[in-house]
């Protein structure tokens, strides 16, 4: 671990805006040994029940919720745009049907129980506090809800508490 340093959250210089909806990030999380990560740009951080939190939402058709829903912690991580193209693949390919993180240049390593990736510019630890599917009748938008779901695979809400914040030295 000694490439990385821990720093707070109120420490963590980047746009949130930027680095979640523009730069992407990878959402990681272990089942029985195994690890699966996807490309999301969707989300936030924030502050909730006195804690600094990430809000990500998943689909029940991403593999990756599979490792979410089983595991109590998931890693966010962010990279330099060199991994473009990584991301844009973990994020069109499932881990259902290939071993998709073999194919890139991204290493596991784990801390504190969590996997994420040696490669990450900035990490963020999370142990979940708050799983909800999204349901139809809860928009009070409802074009948002035709132009994203029309009824299907609506995305599961998870907030989780970050516990430490990686930044590579
Ligand atoms: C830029 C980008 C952002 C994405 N954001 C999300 C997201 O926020 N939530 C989600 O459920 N899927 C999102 N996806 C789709 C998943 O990354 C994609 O379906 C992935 O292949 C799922 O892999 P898995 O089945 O191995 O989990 C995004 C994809 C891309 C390329």
């Amino acid at each position: 671990m000694s490439n990385f340093k821990t720093i707070s959250p109120e420490d963590i210089k980047a746009n949130p805006f930027h680095l979640i909806g523009k730069e992407w990030m990878l959402v990681t999380a272990e089942m029985n040994g195994k690890v699966n990560t996807m490309t999301a740009n969707w989300g936030g951080v924030g502050v909730m029940w006195n804690k600094d939190v990430v809000f990500v939402v998943i689909r029940p058709s991403r593999y990756t919720k599979e490792f979410v829903d089983h595991s109590s912690t998931f890693s966010l991580t962010f990279f330099d745009q060199s991994h473009r193209n990584e991301l844009a693949y973990l994020g069109s390919v499932s881990g259902k049907d290939e071993n998709k993180i073999s194919k890139t240049s991204l290493e596991i390593i784990y801390e504190d129980n969590t996997p994420f990736f040696k490669q990450a510019k900035t990490i963020l630890l999370c142990k979940k506090l708050f799983a909800q599917p999204y349901k139809k009748e809860s928009f009070v938008d409802l074009v948002i809800e035709n132009q994203i779901y029309n009824g299907e695979d609506y995305h599961t809400l998870y907030i989780a508490e970050i516990t430490k914040v990686l930044i590579s030295d």
